[in-house]
Parts: structure tokens; C-alpha cells; sequence
């Protein structure tokens, strides 16, 4: 774990005494400090500091919040600890399958009686599933043991909520329903030392009609790219040299700034910065996807070999249900641009199977694609309800047998081409960032490659975050094994 060094205000200097401030991010600095005297009173009484738990559920977005909690969880005295010795757990939720908001509710059940037996013990949620008002309903009534509550759009505001909760002494709930804020400066705790997501923009404004992100992640905003380029320069001089920009739709970044900047000149600018070495993104909506980013990515020593483009269905018909924008042949026409450009490119997509209305011809038409493309690999999902977007009252709902039916068999191909295409790269020597010890041989390490294939090889702990040549001596499906 490491600490981002921009982030050293002195807490002890803050007067809380004083009215807060109102403007941001001093007035979350000012809440920090508050809190901090409540956690030195913790360990008064305890002879300890408290341990605390950030847990996520969700996508690199929501992995990108935690780190923000973690940070600020650091900065007012809380130790990082198992979820069983945390005395504050916090859940950071998701919600863009039902089977995400069915495991919280799984979790919570779980959690309530540890906090029937250690009453100082806090539990927070916050996250996405926290933007839908039945959630939150279902929450009050039925779990009423939880401590804080909050959204996705006042989450820099944590530290207010935290001093909020400890002076209210029971539940504390604060939810927006949008926001066009973004507040800058914030501390964050990265998981790793070598690497990082930025955020180049929040929420999405495309509305796809099987899709609660929308509803629940608010309006499209891009950050200014002086702050984008700010950080990263901070970040690498912290030690990082690998970044992951983040965005739900990553190519219409800055058609909201008041001067407007495209996808592609962000890059060439994130290019320049000395001492960084890999550039990647994620996630790239194919409509939005131009002739332009094309171009720099092929000109380019730094983005990563790897675009992951989702596809959903292959079917234009389920496609133009969905509110893609774009066709089969469309998308087709893009991936060969792309191949041409950037000839060692590896793709990966998502697919959804059994989207209202889809039948068989509809799904042999994603087959197809699969074929067609051969993916590097690719995340398969089985079409989920989300209450109150437009696909959730469409006719049509497939039976649950036919889509098992259909997953299975998407997977199988998946699957097959997938290994076909790791094959591919086998004997070759490539420059992979070494990431961590082998999870399952602590005499290994494991490597990250340009085309974001992972490599086992013989290697010891100093090797992390540094990058070396590795010979891919065997392919074993979807990683290597390799030789130094
Ligand atoms: N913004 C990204 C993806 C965000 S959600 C994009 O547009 O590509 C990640 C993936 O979850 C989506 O690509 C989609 O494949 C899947 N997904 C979203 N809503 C879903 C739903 N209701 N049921 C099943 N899968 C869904
Ligand atoms: Fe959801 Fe579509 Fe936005 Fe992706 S682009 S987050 S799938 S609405
Ligand atoms: Fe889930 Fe929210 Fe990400 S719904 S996928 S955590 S944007």
C-alpha cells in the first residue's frame, strides 16, 4: 500500500475549532481532522488505533473510490485489516447485475450479528446500489444496524459524513440524486506502488437500454486535463509507471469541458510526460471510437497493445434494441481498421446473452462476430433485470433454460478461440511489468504484457514494478509460463 505524497497536508494544523470551510477540498481536510480526534479518543480507551476494511463489489471505477476511502481512512488514524478484525467495514457496492445488490444483502446478514456482539463496531455502504431509492428503503426498514449510508456522487465527502455519524451517534444517510461537481485533491491510498487507475471522467450519458450505470453514475463529466496530466505526473514521480485511465466511455471524453478536448489529443498529451511507460484505458464504446485515437495509438511507444471493446450482441437488430449505435458490419469494419493500425492488437469485449427479444438467428449473429474477431478473451454475462431501465419492460424476456443453453455454448467459443489466440505468442520474448509473486509458486513471479496477458516465471520479489524480457516458453491457455 502506498501513499500518494501530493496528499501531505498536516491534519494536526487544521483548527476544528473553527467554523469549517466552505469551499473544497479544505472543508474535507477540516472533517478529517475532526475525526481524527475521535480516533485518538478510540485509542485512549482501547490502548489501539481502530482497524478498518474497504471492500469492493465492482468495477475499476469502484476500485478507484475505494482507494479515495482508503486514503482518507489512512489520514485520520485507521489501520487497513481483514474484513473479521475491521472495526469499521465498509461495503462499496455495485449494481449493474441483480446478483451484485443479492450478495450485499448476503454479506449484511453476515455482518449483523459480529456487530450485535461488538456494539462500537461501524458498518458503511456506499456505491452504486446505494443510488437506487429502493435499495435504500430496503435498507432502513430490514437492516437497520448500519452506520452510514452514501452515494456515488458525494463520496468526497466521506470524511464529513464519517465526523457526521460520530457525532449523530446512529445511522447517517446522504444521497444525491446527480451532481456536476468533481472535487480534485483528495487523498488516496494505491494498491499498488508501480501502478494506477486515474479517472478521466465520470457517469455516462448513453443510456444503453439494458443498463442502470446511467441512472446511478449521473451525467457524463470529463476532468480538466491540466488535473489529469497533474496527477499522473505526481504518480509517476511517486514511483508509478504503468496508468489505467478510467471512464465508462472513455472515447467521448471532453465534449462537456468548456474547452473542448477529444480522447485522442488527451493521450498525445499523456504521451509527453517523462518517466511514464504504459498507457492504458478502459472502457472504449465502439460508436464513439474514431479514425483520430486510431491514428495515436498506432503512432504510439506508450498505449498498451490491448483495446477492449464491448461488443454486447452481434446482432444488429438486438444491437439497435439495445441503443448501441452501431451495427454488426460497423463494428466488424472497425476492428479490421484497428488490426490494420496496430497489427499486434489484442481485443477483448463483453457479451450479453439473452437480451429481451433475442433468438437463435440473434445469438448465431454474435457467434459469428466471436468468430470473426477471435478475442483474446472476453467477460460473457447473462442478461440481468435492472428495474426502470427501458430493456426491463421490453417483450420478448428469454426463458432462463435457453439462455443457459446459449451462455454455454458462447463460452465454449469463447473459450477455444481465446486459447488459440494465447498460442499465438508462444517463443516469443516480450517486455512484461513484473506485478507480484505467483499466487500459486512463491519461487515465480507474475508479469503484465503490452496485450495485458499475464506471465508466470522464475524470478524473486525485487523484480516487482520493474520491467523485463521475458521468453514465453508455454502457453497454458490464458497465461504464460516464461523464462527471464
Ligand atoms: N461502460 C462500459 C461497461 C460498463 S458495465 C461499456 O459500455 O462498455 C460492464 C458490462 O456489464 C457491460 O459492458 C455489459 O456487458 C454488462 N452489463 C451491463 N448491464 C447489464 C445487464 N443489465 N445485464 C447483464 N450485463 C450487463
Ligand atoms: Fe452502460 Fe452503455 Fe454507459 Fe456502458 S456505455 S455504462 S453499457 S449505458
Ligand atoms: Fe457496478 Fe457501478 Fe461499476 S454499477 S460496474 S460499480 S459503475
Amino acid at each position: 500500500m502506498v501513499k500518494e505524497m501530493y496528499n501531505d497536508i498536516n491534519l494536526d494544523r487544521i483548527d476544528i475549532n473553527l467554523e469549517p470551510p466552505t469551499e473544497e477540498p479544505a472543508r474535507q481536510y477540516y472533517f478529517m481532522a475532526k475525526c481524527r480526534e475521535w480516533v485518538k479518543d478510540f485509542e485512549q480507551k482501547n490502548g489501539r488505533s481502530p482497524k478498518s476494511c474497504v471492500i469492493n463489489f465492482g468495477c475499476q471505477m469502484n476500485a478507484r473510490d475505494s482507494e479515495k476511502l482508503r486514503g482518507i481512512l489512512r489520514d485520520v488514524g485507521y489501520i487497513e485489516s481483514s474484513e473479521e478484525k475491521a472495526d469499521f467495514v465498509i461495503y462499496n457496492t455495485c449494481t449493474v447485475r441483480e446478483n451484485a445488490n443479492t450478495r450485499i444483502y448476503g454479506r449484511l446478514g453476515q455482518l449483523k450479528p459480529r456487530k450485535k456482539k461488538n456494539p462500537h463496531m461501524m458498518i458503511g455502504l456506499c456505491g452504486c446500489m446505494m443510488q437506487e431509492p429502493e435499495a435504500v428503503e430496503k435498507l432502513k426498514k430490514s437492516y437497520s444496524f448500519i452506520d452510514l449510508i452514501f452515494g456515488t456522487h458525494n463520496i468526497y465527502k466521506f470524511a464529513e459524513l464519517l465526523a457526521a455519524r460520530f457525532e449523530a451517534g446512529r445511522m447517517v444517510i446522504d444521497i444525491w440524486k446527480d451532481t456536476d461537481k468533481i472535487v480534485e485533491n483528495l487523498p488516496n491510498e494505491r494498491k499498488y506502488t508501480f501502478k494506477s487507475g486515474v479517472n478521466i471522467m465520470f457517469g455516462c450519458n448513453n443510456f444503453c437500454s439494458y443498463c442502470i450505470v446511467p441512472y446511478v453514475r449521473g451525467r457524463e463529466r470529463s476532468r480538466r486535463p491540466q488535473a489529469i496530466i497533474q496527477e499522473i505526473r505526481r504518480l509517476v514521480a511517486d514511483g508509478v509507471s504503468e496508468v489505467m485511465l478510467l471512464g465508462q466511455n472513455v472515447n467521448s471524453y471532453g465534449k462537456t469541458l468548456d474547452i473542448p478536448m477529444s480522447f485522442a489529443q488527451l493521450l498525445k498529451e499523456i504521451e509527453k510526460i517523462e518517466g511514464l511507460k504504459r498507457i492504458r484505458f478502459m472502457t472504449s464504446h465502439p460508436k464513439d471510437l474514431s479514425d483520430e485515437l486510431i491514428k495515436v495509438m498506432a503512432e504510439s511507444k506508450k498505449i498498451c497493445r490491448h483495446l477492449h471493446l464491448p461488443i454486447q450482441s452481434g446482432s444488429t437488430r438486438i444491437l439497435e434494441k439495445m441503443n448501441r449505435r452501431y451495427t454488426k458490419e460497423q463494428y466488424l469494419l472497425l476492428v479490421e481498421k484497428l488490426r490494420a493500425a496496430v497489427p499486434d492488437i489484442s481485443l477483448t469485449t463483453d457479451i450479453i446473452v439473452g437480451f429481451p427479444g433475442e433468438t437463435e438467428e440473434d445469438f448465431k449473429e454474435t457467434l459469428d462476430v466471436v468468430r470473426k474477431v477471435r478475442y483474446d478473451s472476453a467477460f460473457t454475462f447473462i442478461y440481468s433485470k435492472r428495474t426502470g431501465t427501458p430493456a426491463a419492460v421490453m417483450e420478448g424476456q428469454v426463458p432462463e433454460e435457453v439462455v443457459k443453453d446459449r451462455f454455454d455454448r458462447l463460452l465454449y467459443e469463447v473459450q477455444s478461440i481465446a486459447g488459440q489466440m494465447c498460442a499465438v505468442h508462444e517463443g516469443s520474448v516480450q517486455e512484461v511489468l513484473v506485478e507480484s509473486v505467483s499466487e500459486q509458486d512463491p519461487s515465480m513471479v507474475t508479469g503484465r504484457l503490452s496485450n495485458n496477458l499475464l506471465v508466470h516465471f522464475p524470478g524473486s520479489p525485487e523484480l516487482i514494478g520493474s520491467y523485463v524480457d521475458v521468453t514465453l516458453k508455454e502457453c497454458k491457455g490464458f497465461y504464460y509460463i516464461g523464462m527471464k
